[in-house]
């Protein structure tokens, strides 16, 4: 529905978009996840015709609506594309319905169908009794609805989200994230949604692209992005990761063997197929390795369990408790690294542990 070409955005000497290619399907909701910086919202901002790109172009169904190369550059007011902000940007000195109104007003709509397409709109988002109140009086949740509202009201076809959830307070957010979820069900139209919250991204997304540095790391579902990383940032970037250095001890045709540097009584197997779903590099014996998983494939054993393979021993130097579970700083080999276990697994400082590395969830990558 989509397509997104060579998308290039400078400001000065920096590319904050540096030639992203994209399609993005109808009915989707996808999502841009990155660190600040990196240049999600100058992203949305050229889809939306607030920012006039560099170079690329960018088609929506076989509509152009930029193409720098052919010197065209179609308005935001006619892409048929509704926009939420983080700060809502709402009119202050206008009501619920007049700011809802707004965009309709713009269209030249009929007194008629504003009343309509604005009650539907407020419907939408639980707010029809609110129709009259000042914008200003509202709590921020419902305030971010209102943005919802005028950006769904001239029934757009794409609706482009600017990290919408982030001035919410914890509780709210949740709430919202909930019924933005609903809302995408409930709404026929394709969203592009930026964030920073990894929980966001995973929940609501159809497909995550990971973006680092203007450029996309890695485009897939959730489920895919989460357990099949294509790069160690996107590894690192989404979920939690317990990654330590060591090295390629032997390389055969099913396995390459490696060592954690400091653990050398400790060989860990690594199975080629979760080595290399990634990258084609291939490892010789010696190469210097990063060894990556996910802490909730870790198996924790008190006693180091007879005929077990992928065992290292571990040291707990210290336990933090923070509700749901524990951090603990463990020694691994030459390294200190932070293991989140939940918090019905309790362990001491001083604490001799055996950690099971289980061969098809270790990753390793090219230093
Ligand atoms: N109007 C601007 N002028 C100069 N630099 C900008 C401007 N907008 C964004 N940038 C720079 O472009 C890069 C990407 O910014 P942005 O798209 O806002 O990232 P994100 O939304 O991912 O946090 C950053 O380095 C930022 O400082
Ligand atoms: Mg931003």
């Amino acid at each position: 529905m989509l397509k997104i070409e060579g998308l290039t955005k400078r400001y000065g000497s920096v590319a904050a978009v540096d030639g992203l290619d994209l399609e993005i399907l109808e009915g989707e909701f996808f999502t841009l996840l990155g660190p600040s910086g990196c240049g999600k919202t100058t992203t949305l901002r050229c889809l939306g015709g607030l920012e006039k790109a560099d170079g690329g172009e960018i088609f929506l169904r076989d509509r152009c609506l930029v193409s720098v190369p052919q010197h065209r550059f179609v308005p935001p007011e006619r892409r048929e594309m509704g926009m939420v902000f983080q700060s809502y940007a709402l009119w202050p000195h206008m009501s619920v319905f007049e700011n809802v109104a707004y965009p309709l007003k713009l269209r030249h709509a009929s007194r008629d169908e504003i009343r309509r397409r604005v009650a539907d709109a407020l419907r939408l988002v639980g707010l029809e009794a609110y129709s009259e109140r000042q914008a200003p009086l509202l709590s921020g949740g419902q305030q971010q609805r209102v943005a919802l509202a005028r950006a769904l009201v001239f029934s757009p076809q794409v609706l482009l989200l600017d990290e919408p959830l982030s001035n919410l307070d914890a509780l709210l957010r949740d709430e919202m994230r909930h019924e933005l979820k609903e809302l995408r069900d409930r709404v026929n139209v394709t969203m592009i949604y930026v964030t920073h919250d990894q929980v966001e991204a995973l929940s609501l997304s159809s497909r995550i692209a990971i973006m680092n540095q203007g450029k996309l790391d890695q485009v897939g579902t959730p489920q895919e992005v989460y357990s099949h990383p294509a790069t160690p940032f996107a590894q690192t970037f989404l979920g939690k990761t317990l990654s330590v250095p060591g090295r390629v001890a032997s390389s055969g045709s099913g396995s390459t063997k490696i060592i954690i540097e400091g653990a050398d009584d400790f060989p860990l197997h690594v199975s080629s197929s979760a080595e290399r779903l990634r990258t084609t590099t291939t490892f010789a014996v010696g190469d210097a390795v990063d060894v990556a998983i996910r802490p909730e494939q870790i198996r924790v054993w008190p006693e180091r369990p007879d005929g077990q393979p992928n065992i290292v021993a571990t040291r707990v130097r210290s336990a933090l408790f923070v509700g749901d579970r524990y951090e603990y700083v463990i020694e691994l080999g030459h390294s200190t690294p932070v293991l989140p276990l939940p918090s019905n697994q309790v362990y001491q400082a001083d604490e001799y542990l055996y950690l099971e590395f289980p061969e098809a969830a270790v990753t390793i990558w090219p230093k």
